[in-house]
């Protein structure tokens, strides 16, 4: 086996996430497993905790909790998947259903797919003609300013009770060099209240957008603030220069009810990422 390069403390928080970022935009076109938007949404503040391995600058892996092993490949040196394969020996491993290279691996090794737990789908929107945000009276769009932390959080941990967001988590997401606050939009009541969100992330490389994440407060369901706060972050992403916007809703779970939101506003379906099991 070819010698893995963990990284450990010394790197740092920053450089592994952009280097992880970096590699999700190299594999995109085969392996669009996560975007990078979603990894410094995912990770921010707790790469430290992960075992994170890179070979050659070319592949990294890691597990993280029940997603088991995610692997971020460049194409071109699919044979690293091997080495972040025996490396981690994990049991569960994510997967993107048109990573070939990967999932034959898989196969040959014993994996199979689980079809117990949850599981995702890719679902994208072009950002073309896009119709324009709609609210109710009153109720208006506003930008993320480092003064609103405390009622940003609490919107998203309204939306996504019971929720282990905190003020100190979120900072350390904006302090994540992809964090763009005119992506960060509310949807903000006559009283001040924020009652609904959307966070949308750009990758530079690819030019694809992402929503991470998307959330209405409870007793705000159903009038539309999904949909408009979604939409107007479309818009920001079109006009610093995305092409596309994407979204991975969980799927199989009783509780998911994204899917039917993004279907609405006309996203359509793209790759399943599944979990493989060994
Ligand atoms: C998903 C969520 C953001 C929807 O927010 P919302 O403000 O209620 O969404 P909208 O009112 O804009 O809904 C637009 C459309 O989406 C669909 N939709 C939204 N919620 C739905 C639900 N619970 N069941 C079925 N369809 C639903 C409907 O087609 C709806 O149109 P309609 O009300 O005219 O039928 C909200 O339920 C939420 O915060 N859930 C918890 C967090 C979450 O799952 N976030 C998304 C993660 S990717």
């Amino acid at each position: 086996m070819r010698a893995v390069a963990d990284p450990g403390p010394a790197v740092g928080s920053v450089p592994m996430l952009a280097l992880l970022q970096e590699l999700s935009a190299r594999a995109w076109p085969v392996s669009p497993l996560r975007h990078s938007g979603d990894l410094a949404w995912q990770l921010a503040g707790r790469l430290d905790g992960l075992s994170i391995v890179a070979v050659d600058d070319a592949a990294a892996g890691f597990v993280d909790g029940e997603d088991g092993l995610c692997v971020l490949v460049d194409p071109a040196r699919a044979e690293l998947l091997d080495d972040l394969l025996d490396h981690f020996d994990s049991r569960t491993v994510l997967t993107v259903d048109t990573d070939h290279a990967l999932l034959d691996r898989l196969r040959r090794r014993g994996y199979r797919p689980d079809t117990a737990g949850w599981w995702s789908r890719q679902i994208r929107h072009s950002l073309t003609g896009l119709p324009e945000p709609v609210l109710p009276p009153g109720f208006s769009l506003r930008q993320m300013t480092a003064f609103d932390l405390v009622e940003r959080v609490a919107v998203h941990r309204a939306a996504w009770h019971p929720s282990q967001q905190t003020e100190q988590r979120y900072r350390q997401v904006m302090a994540t060099p992809t964090y763009r606050p005119e992506f960060d939009l509310v949807v903000r009541i006559p009283d001040g209240r924020f009652v609904a969100n959307c966070l949308g992330w750009l990758d530079p490389i690819t030019r694809v957008g992402v929503f991470e994440p998307v959330g209405t407060h409870p007793d705000f369901r159903r009038q539309g603030l999904g949909s408009a706060v979604c939409l107007a972050v479309m818009h920001a992403l079109r006009a610093a220069g995305a092409t596309e916007c994407v979204v991975y809703p969980v799927l199989g779970h009783p509780t998911s009810v994204a899917y039917p939101l993004y279907r609405s506003l006309g996203f359509t379906d793209g790759p399943e990422v599944r979990r493989y099991v060994r």
